[in-house]
């Protein structure tokens, strides 16, 4: 048998599964005959009606003469007395004697005759008949078990079938798809009472490529080949979609490994393609089937069972691909909040203040240092004004550059100054960053507050030692020019005044002056060469912290004395010797004791010096109840030739020295002090051997 043939045939044998399909549905009688009369005169240019007497009397007519409805309904004219004839005699009548009437044909179930089909003209032609007659089968059939109900072998296999179809639909659950595919395709061998059967897939993405699985003898699968599909019945089943039966396997379109079992000799092989819409999925192979797919009760179960299939597949798939999507949905949603809050950790772990502002100056990010400066949480923030909430004020801030940056899309930067508590304050520097989208005026604004008063500061530092640096270079210089002449001077003074008769008084007073002044100069620049360090050699020695000061104190002693300035000292006995060159160290307790005695402007002077050891650190603190240092000129102290002394009574030397000698001994010197309160230095002097 030709494939194509059997398209056709399938077709009726399709129709007639419907009619049998629509007539065993639960529904009042009338309904059935209505729906399966519909079915079977579909693409039929008659009309039609049925008459029943049997289980109940039933007229249902289908584009009839409206008379046929009206002769039935009183039971007179040449139709009722035709239907009985035919009823009484359980044949067809052919040819009646009414230009209406087609035929009549009994509907009877073996010997039992249980009412009529009647069809419009032209009368039927005899080939034509036993076709009718098939169609005509699921009436009686169903009419038979309404009016009898016991089951034919055929009857069982249809409950069967939607018994399996009921326990799939209960107890199957994604993730078992193979075997419940399986137990379809087992369903299905069973019903058409089959040697074997098989299943066979395509790859959704590469259709010419298939798998196909063999069932064992349970209900699982027992082998599974990959194919390229080439010609074959089951690609010709695939392509046509249409069911595709081949009796022997010398059929031309028959494939070796496609279509056969190689352990299996085929005689019959039913290939049934699973569509649905446009998708075909697969193709459904019964090997040797028993049973004949013309029975429209067998062919209406196995269509039944390999629609299910179909749907179940679909119904699969679908599913898997929305647990996929959704997996990486999930998978998506966690990468981004991940990064979320990996940008959310960063920005707000930024030590320097940062926040996004709209165009109305609303905030739309702001990290946690900023809120925090604004006493406040991220999430309050949020929303409202950036001046209000941020600069306390009711308006913009007049400085303020974010306008510029919104309509030029610049980066602007400037400086504030706050003021704290005290004389304390912070220098910020601002800076705002446009956010554009392509080619369009900025739509947002980062604005970047950065802490620089340490910066400010250490630049103020660097500009002051590259000062001090030029300073002690060209002072250095002169020093060591005038350093010999110097000597020159003093040395021929002395010599002078031994030379000179002792009544020479007057020159002798003249000749001490110059020898005085000479000192005083040669002083100053053996000063500016410890400065420069160009002289001046440390020589680094053990000595007692303590006992260097008490030296230096009783240099000044008579001073101090006479000015009654009150000495106070709180050293630490208990400490290791320091490393210092001791005629450097003297000369800074020297200095520092002269500053103090010379700041002391009231009666009850007093100079404090503390010692201490801690944690490898010398610590000598000189603190005194003088005048102290304007705010003003604490910045240049330790700048050379800087004094606030009269002419001639200091040279602003003592506490450049002072930091030259302390840096040597890598140190740190620190003044503080309140004008009117007096000064406190603070010198740290590390513990370090030195070899
Ligand atoms: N303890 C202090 N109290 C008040 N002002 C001080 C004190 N120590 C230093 N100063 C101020 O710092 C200035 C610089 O001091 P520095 O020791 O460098 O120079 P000088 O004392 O003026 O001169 P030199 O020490 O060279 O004789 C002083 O002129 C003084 O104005
Ligand atoms: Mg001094």
């Amino acid at each position: 048998m030709q494939p194509e043939n059997l398209s056709v045939e399938f077709a009726v044998w399709e129709n007639i599964a419907k009619i049998y399909e629509a007539l065993s549905t639960p529904a009042p009688l009338e309904d059935r005959l209505r729906k399966g009369l519909n079915l079977l005169m579909q693409n039929q240019q008659r009309g039609a009606a049925i008459w029943l007497e049997s289980p109940e009397p039933q007229w249902v007519s289908l584009n009839c003469p409206l008379s046929w409805d009206q002769q039935v309904h009183l039971q007179s004219g040449t139709l009722p007395a035709l239907i009985q004839k035919s009823i009484r005699s359980g044949e067809a009548i052919l040819q009646p004697p009414n230009n209406e009437i087609g035929a009549i044909l009994p509907i009877q179930q073996e010997e039992e005759v249980l009412g009529a089909l009647i069809l419009t003209t032209p009368p039927l032609a005899d080939d034509e008949i036993p076709l009718w007659k098939q169609r005509i089968q699921p009436f009686a059939r169903m009419l038979a078990n309404d009016h009898r109900p016991n089951f034919t072998e055929a009857d069982r296999l249809i409950l069967q079938v939607h018994q399996f179809l009921n326990e799939i639909h209960l107890n199957s659950s994604a993730g078992e798809v193979y075997q419940v595919t399986a137990q379809f395709t087992a369903a299905a061998r069973d019903l058409m009472n089959a040697d074997d059967a098989a299943l066979l897939l395509t790859d959704s993405a590469n259709p010419h490529l298939a798998i196909k699985r063999r069932l064992g003898v349970g209900r699982m699968w027992s082998g599974q080949i990959s194919l390229r599909l080439e010609d074959s019945l089951t690609r010709h089943a695939l392509e046509s979609r249409q069911i595709v039966q081949a009796k022997h396997n010398s059929h031309p379109l028959f494939h070796s490994e496609i279509d056969r079992f190689p352990d299996l000799p085929i005689e019959n092989l039913i290939c049934a393609p699973l569509t649905t819409g446009e998708t075909t999925l697969g193709v459904l192979q019964i090997i040797n089937p028993q049973r004949d797919l013309k029975n429209p009760l067998v062919h209406s179960a196995f269509i039944l069972l390999v629609n299910s299939l179909t749907n179940w597949i679909i119904k699969e798939q679908t599913a898997t691909r929305l647990k996929i999507t959704s997996a990486e949905m999930e998978a998506r949603l966690w990468e981004i909040t991940k990064s979320r809050n990996t940008l959310r950790t960063l920005f707000d772990s930024i030590p320097s203040s940062i926040y996004i502002i709209d165009r109305s100056y609303r905030i739309v990010a702001i990290n946690m240092p900023r809120s925090q400066r604004a006493h406040s949480d991220p999430r309050q923030l949020v929303g409202k004004k950036c001046y209000e909430v941020l600069y306390n004020r009711g308006e913009i801030c007049p400085e303020c550059r974010v306008m510029e940056t919104f309509t030029q899309a610049v980066t602007t930067t400037r400086s504030v100054h706050e003021w704290l508590e005290g004389d304390r304050f912070i220098d910020w520097e601002i800076t705002t960053y446009p956010i554009q989208e392509k080619n369009n005026l900025p739509h947002q604004v980062i604005i970047f507050e950065q802490d620089v008063t340490e910066k400010r500061s250490l630049e103020a530092n660097l500009i002051q030692s590259e000062k001090m640096a030029a300073v002690g270079q060209l002072a250095a210089g002169i020093a060591h020019e005038i350093n010999n002449p110097l000597a020159a001077i003093i040395a021929n003074t002395q010599l002078l005044k031994r030379e000179l008769l002792n009544d020479s008084a007057d020159f002798m007073e003249t000749l001490q002056l110059i020898e005085t002044a000479g000192l005083r100069a040669a002083n100053v620049v053996s000063g500016l060469l410890g400065i420069s360090r160009k002289e001046n050699k440390y020589e680094f020695e053990p000595l007692s912290l303590n006992e260097s000061i008490r030296a230096a104190l009783a240099l000044v002693h008579h001073d101090l004395i006479r000015r009654s300035i009150e000495v106070v000292t709180d050293f630490q006995e208990e400490m290791p010797s320091l490393m210092a060159s001791k005629n450097h160290l003297q000369s800074i307790w020297i200095n520092l004791l002269v500053n103090s005695m010379d700041a002391m402007d009231k009666d009850n002077g007093r100079i404090a010096i503390t010692t201490r050891y801690a944690e490898h650190n010398f610590t000598i603190i000189f603190e005194d109840n003088g005048k102290g240092i304007p705010s003003e000129y604490l910045s240049r102290i330790f700048e050379p030739f800087f004094t606030t002394k009269a002419a001639g009574r200091g040279t602003g030397l003592g506490l450049a020295i002072t930091q030259r000698v302390v840096k040597e001994h890598q140190g740190d010197i620190r003044i503080e002090s309140q004008p009117g309160q007096g000064v406190k230095i603070t010198i740290t002097l590390p513990d370090i051997p030195r070899g």
